[in-house]
């Protein structure tokens, strides 16, 4: 059970975790509101603490004082910044997104977050080209406006839908062998068939895998698709990510 605990009374190992709010506006966000609650909750979190980006420093000042000599600890601006960080910095919005953008050819956010980046979003309509080449997707509109889209590329990752975990690759991207331009974020997900448009599912990203390229034909996309999967799958076998005990965020140490 989340609480706002009274500051000062933190003890010997109790963890405070302070969730500094984005400012309002129009700014992209890590986690939604939803998101960092359940992930407080896997987390086991006891005490829980949102402020607004205004009022932090002067939270902070007043957690110090009051905590000074027990050994209860709080950690900061904790999802803005990533589960294995603790501190005061209000720009880690801006390092993140810097660090997370700087180089695409790899894919490496968990590293820096604790837990492999999940993106929620309901099932859509696509145009069918994929079921025809054998390759079906689920196409993805993610339910948080704002939430941060990973660079345009293939990537390895797991599903979550109705409770159940799957194998996938997903692509982020234009899809240049057909002439489109909008960028879309497509999941093909192994061992898995069934109709689940308006569906809400889960795509948490492992690992990338290769940019998006235009082919000369459907045909040799396809070849390529059929690569993908294998790398796909040995990339997440060698991980090793137990989903048997996990319930929403994939915790990555
Ligand atoms: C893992 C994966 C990789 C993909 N890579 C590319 C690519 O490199 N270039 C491209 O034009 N389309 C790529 N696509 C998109 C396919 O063209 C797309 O799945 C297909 O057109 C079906 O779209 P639809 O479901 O909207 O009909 C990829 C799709 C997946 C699932």
């Amino acid at each position: 059970m989340l609480r706002v605990p009274e500051i000062n009374t933190l003890v010997s190992g109790e963890i405070l975790y302070v969730d500094v709010l984005p400012a309002p506006g129009n700014h992209q966000v890590i986690l939604s509101k939803q998101e960092r609650q359940n992930l407080l909750k896997q987390l086991g979190a006891e005490h829980y603490l949102p402020v607004s980006v205004a009022s932090w420093p002067q939270t902070l000042g007043y957690i110090r004082k009051r905590n000074k000599g027990s050994n209860g600890i709080y950690k900061g601006p904790f999802f803005l910044s990533g589960l294995n960080e603790t501190g005061t910095d209000l720009h880690l919005m801006q390092s993140f997104l810097t660090f997370a953008f700087s180089d695409t050819s790899k894919f490496e956010w968990h590293h820096k977050l604790g837990y492999f980046y999940p993106l929620c979003g309901e099932v859509v309509y696509g145009n069918q080209m994929g079921r025809r080449m054998g390759y079906p997707t689920l196409n993805i509109k993610p339910l948080e406006n704002q939430k941060l889209i990973p660079p345009m590329g293939v990537y390895s990752g797991l599903v979550k839908h109705k409770g159940n975990w799957y194998q996938s690759m997903i692509n982020i991207g234009i899809r240049p062998t057909l002439d489109l331009d909008k960028v879309t974020i497509e999941a093909h997900v192994f061992e898995f068939s069934g109709e689940i448009y308006g569906d809400e599912v889960t795509l948490h990203f492992t690992g990338r895998i290769r940019d998006e390229m235009k082919f000369p034909s459907l045909d040799s996309l396809k070849t390529q698709l059929k690569a993908d999967q294998k790398a796909v799958l040995t990339a997440l076998n060698t991980m090793n990510i137990d989903t048997a005990t996990t319930e929403e965020f994939l915790l990555y140490k």
